[in-house]
């Protein structure tokens, strides 16, 4: 298949923010997308909008990517409608606030079960069918957190480092059956992300890290919010499908933040460290 077909595309989250700024983009430049929202509530009405809007090749399907079964007949379902899958772009997720000592194992478990095992069933049940096109480009959205380990997002930090690692891996194996594997790492962007992270319960009724906790998530909070809306994601994603060999990652947003991500990789690593306690008030 030619690079520049319309190519059939499965975004996971696509009801808000990111993931829908990149179904509504890429449906509009004549690929046909579906997207996916855990919610049928939600999910009916983006059907209706779609056509309303006459964004004919958009569609909508319940997905919660924390279920193999569910994520596995989603892509059957798309390979009988659309005849192959071409592209799939890991967009589900969200974060948690909170110390890593004060956060619970089940809450660890349900961060790492959407943000990494999800995005894992997708590319388990993507990847025999792109095998066999021979053809396939994933993408899978890591962030900025990624990159450095984040004070009181530590495990949000975890998974997406986890994405990154899973990422560099999966391009070596797949390369040689046509398939492309790649990372987006964003940083701030203002979207639904701020207002579902969930808060270490713990850290409600503990007032050991209180103060330091509060004060970073205020800053996050801040920082997201001022963040620019996800229509230059949606623009870079449509880039990388037009290319026959995409880079290993895509770091995009906030010129500090970016600059913040270059520093990172040349500077010694305590230095880095004190730069961004600085940043989020956390030196003692
Ligand atoms: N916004 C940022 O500043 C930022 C920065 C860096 C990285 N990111 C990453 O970008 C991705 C998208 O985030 P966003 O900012 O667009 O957040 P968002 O507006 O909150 O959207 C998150 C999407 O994920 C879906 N979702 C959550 N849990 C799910 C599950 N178990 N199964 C299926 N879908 C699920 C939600 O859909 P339903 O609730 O409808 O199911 C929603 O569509 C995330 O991976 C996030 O970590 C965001």
């Amino acid at each position: 298949m030619s690079r520049h077909h319309p190519k059939t595309v499965l975004i996971t989250g696509a009801s808000s923010g990111i993931g829908y700024a990149c179904a509504r983009h890429l449906a509009s430049l004549g690929h046909t997308v579906f997207g996916t929202s855990r919610q049928p509530e939600r999910a009916l009405p983006l059907c209706v909008k779609s056509a309303i809007e006459s964004l004919t090749s958009l569609h909508f399907l319940v997905v919660d990517v924390n279920d193999a079964e569910i994520v596995d007949r989603a892509v059957d379902e798309i390979v009988e409608r659309a005849g192959r899958l071409d592209v799939i772009i890991n967009c589900a997720g969200f974060g948690i606030g909170g110390s890593i000592e004060e956060t619970s194992d089940d809450e660890v478990r349900a961060l790492f079960e959407t943000n990494v095992l999800g995005a894992l069933r997708v590319i388990r049940a993507a990847l025999p069918i792109m095998r066999k096109q021979r053809n396939g480009l994933i993408i899978n959205f890591s962030s900025i957190g990624g990159l450095m380990g984040l004070p009181f997002q530590g495990f949000y930090s975890a998974t997406k480092f986890a994405i990154e690692g899973l990422t560099e891996a999966l391009r070596m194996e797949v390369r040689r059956f046509g398939v492309r594997a790649v990372l987006i790492e964003p940083g701030d962007f203002s979207t639904g992300f701020t207002d579902r992270r969930k808060l270490v319960t713990a850290s409600e009724s503990s007032d050991t890290y209180r103060d330091a906790q509060q004060h970073v998530l205020s800053i996050v909070e801040k920082d997201e919010r001022g963040g620019k809306s996800p229509e230059s994601i949606a623009r870079l994603v449509a880039r990388i499908l037009r290319k026959r060999y995409p880079r290993v990652r895509y770091t995009i947003g906030p010129v500090a933040q970016r600059i913040a991500a270059g520093l990172k990789r040349i500077l010694p690593s305590t230095w880095f460290e004190w730069i961004l306690s600085m940043y989020y008030g956390v030196r003692s």
